[in-house]
């Protein structure tokens, strides 16, 4: 039998009715049988980024986060977009790990999803740079930007757009395949 492949799941929203959680939740309830998901929730804890207190293993929410990251087999990013950009917390997440290096060469999947018409593609660009900076390994038909995600998904958290959700399964399964390398 297969093993059980391990995704952390980040979304880059801390909102509660945030549609990039429901989003993840939904591409969860979609993937196949052997990934097994933990959602991240930690990120609004993290301390806001400075070298100068991360000293010995770092603060206890860092910890957290580079442990979860490390005992991952692949990162699933679900993100909005804010200001043009990826928003701070998710930033700041990242720029924890930048020296620390828990995301080299782990297979990571980007989705954007914004109400616009753009999807959040500054955003979009942006992580991807962000991403590949730290060396993470960005799937191969694994990014997707999602635009009008408000008419895409119903207030039960399910996706209504047949297309959205063919070509999340695309991105899933890109994800699965990587991830179990
Ligand atoms: C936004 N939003 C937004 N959307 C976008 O596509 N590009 C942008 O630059 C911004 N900027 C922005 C700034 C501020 C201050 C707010 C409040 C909103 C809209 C944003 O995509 C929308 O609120 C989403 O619903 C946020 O994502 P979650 O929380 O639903 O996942």
């Amino acid at each position: 039998m297969n093993k059980n492949i391990k995704i952390l799941a980040i979304s880059g929203s801390l909102r509660q009715k945030s549609s990039n959680s429901a989003l993840m939740n939904a591409i969860i309830a979609l993937a196949l049988e052997n990934m097994e998901f933990t959602i991240y929730s930690g990120l609004g804890d993290l301390p806001h980024f400075n070298p100068d207190i991360d000293i010995n293993e770092g603060p206890a929410p860092v910890v957290e986060l580079r442990t979860q990251l490390k005992e991952a087999d692949g990162v699933l990013i679900c993100t909005p977009e804010y200001g043009n950009g990826v928003p701070g917390v998710l930033k700041n997440a990242l720029d924890w790990i930048v020296s620390s290096g828990e995301f080299v060469n782990k297979p990571t999947a980007v989705i954007s999803a914004s109400p616009s018409p753009m999807g959040g593609d500054k955003a979009h660009a942006s992580l991807l740079l962000t991403l590949k900076m730290i060396s993470a390994e960005i799937v191969e038909k694994g990014t997707m930007m999602i635009p009008y995600i408000t008419l895409k998904l119903n207030k039960e958290g399910v996706i209504t757009d047949a297309e959205t959700k063919r070509e999340l399964l695309v991105v899933i399964r890109a994800l699965e395949q990587a991830a179990s390398i």
